[in-house]
């Protein structure tokens, strides 16, 4: 265990807390000061599992040495060079690395430092797509309710999370919302939904009214994460791939939660069989250690674009002082290095089956209204008490103080452990969260 957990006596309110209730912080802190493997240590040295592998970023536990060794040595070597006109090799063989591991065809892939980031270089990449073809009034973007993209203006104006998007004025124009994938009749179905695939055709229904050639990109996550483990239906997917190809219309997968293993293959695309023109990836890449995501496109879309430009020019207009930091491409080198070595997503399809059927025992539970979950990603729904997400928060102070770190999306409970986690320490997970649904 690590001996850093002493509490701190640094005062709390200069530091403006993202996605927090700061004020309920101050009156109630959760500090977290330590963490080795699958567990974290608070201030008074307790044991606390991560049972959201971080905020679904560190798949490998924490603490690997492989990661930390290769990080100093980076830094030794190479701590910065600039990324726009010059290059670093450790961003070439992780560029490569990756197109290994993606599907097919999505071999090019361009860096930036966090999810939010890769969507808007997505969308931007769309867009600047359909306008060198010649086709530049596409500028539609499709995303869907329920969706999460990130925090900056395109993802959130794709994005249908409703507290993300209220306080901050008009967003971006043209953006449209697809319905959500959460139906009634998939309740308490762990995996694909049965019912539902005919929700993609809210797409096509776009495609009738504004016309096809205004659309550059559909965007959706795969499995919809941040508004509560939203699986897709059988079919669904396919069914937006299909509408996308037959007009033209770019199809980018945000796997930033997804990516990396957490539904038992590379990314989502191969788990459930359909391959996107545009993928972001972020959580995962590093095993958490260093901020970095990537965005993969398939190459006659890159080749689109370079050919477009007169010789000499920048063809993409767009990059971040950060992106593919060599110190961050050594980090995720060393995470896929492991991932490989250690067959690490097969834990994740050996622990899934009966990590799912303990999350859909939940059932019997009060309170509970609904069980969903792929993979090590999984959720558990509960009625409000109180004021929406009131039951949500309580359960996530209660079991932090019961020793488990978990997510809690409104008044629904995600739980999307580290790969790395044994079964026993699956079920002990399960058996502090049933206590404190329980006691809620
Ligand atoms: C699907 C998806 N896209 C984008 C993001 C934004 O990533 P970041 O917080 O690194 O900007 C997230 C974060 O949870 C996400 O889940």
């Amino acid at each position: 265990m690590p001996d850093t957990h002493a509490p701190s006596n640094v005062p709390l309110v200069h530091q403006w807390m993202p996605f927090t209730a700061n004020r309920q912080f101050l009156e109630q802190p959760r500090l977290i000061t330590g963490a080795e493997g699958v567990y974290y240590y608070n201030t008074r040295g307790d044991k606390i599992f991560d049972g959201s592998s971080g905020l679904y970023c560190i798949p490998l536990g924490h603490g690997r040495r492989e990661i930390r060794e290769a990080v100093t040595q980076q830094m030794q070597e190479l701590d910065y060079a600039p990324p726009f006109q010059y290059g670093v090799p450790a961003a070439f063989r992780l560029a490569a690395e990756m197109a290994e591991m993606l599907p097919p065809g999505l071999n090019r892939v361009i860096f930036s430092g966090s999810g939010s980031e890769s969507v808007e270089t997505a969308l931007k990449i769309a867009i600047q797509y359909h306008r060198v073809r010649g086709e530049g009034q596409r500028q539609r973007i499709v995303g869907r309710e329920r969706g999460y993209h990130g925090v900056n203006f395109g993802g959130w104006s794709v994005g249908g999370m409703v507290n993300n998007r209220k306080s901050f004025g008009l967003g971006l124009p043209g953006a449209l919302h697809m319905r959500h994938t959460k139906i009634p009749e998939n309740q308490y179905e762990m995996g694909e939904g049965t019912h539902g695939a005919n929700l993609a055709d809210d797409l096509q229904r776009f495609v009738d009214l504004h016309g096809a050639d205004t659309i550059a990109a559909c965007i959706v996550e795969p499995i919809a994460g941040s508004t509560g483990i939203l699986v897709p239906p059988k079919g669904y997917l396919q069914r937006l791939r299909d509408i996308c190809t037959k007009h033209g219309i770019l199809l980018i997968f945000d796997e930033v939660i997804t990516g990396f293993g957490r539904t038992g293959q590379n990314f989502a695309a191969q788990t459930f069989g359909v391959t996107p023109d545009i993928m972001t990836m972020a959580k995962a890449l590093t095993n958490g250690s260093i901020p970095m995501a990537a965005t993969a496109v398939r190459e006659e879309v890159q080749q689109t674009i370079l050919d477009a430009a007169p010789e000499n020019n920048i063809e993409f207009y767009h990059g971040y002082t950060y992106s593919g930091h060599p110190v961050a491409c050594a980090a995720a080198l060393a995470t896929l290095k492991i991932f490989r070595e250690e067959d690490t997503f097969a834990r994740v399809r050996n622990l899934a089956p009966a990590f799912l059927e303990q999350i859909g025992a939940f059932k019997d539970l009060p309170y509970v209204t609904d069980t969903r979950g792929y993979g090590l990603l999984s959720a558990v729904e509960l009625e409000p008490k109180g004021k929406p997400g009131d039951r949500g928060f309580n359960i996530l102070c209660k079991a932090f103080e019961a020793g488990l770190v978990l997510r809690a999306a409104g008044d629904t409970i995600v739980l999307a452990p580290p790969f790395a986690a044994t079964a026993d320490e699956l079920s002990q997970m399960i058996d502090i969260m049933r206590k404190v649904i329980k006691e809620s």
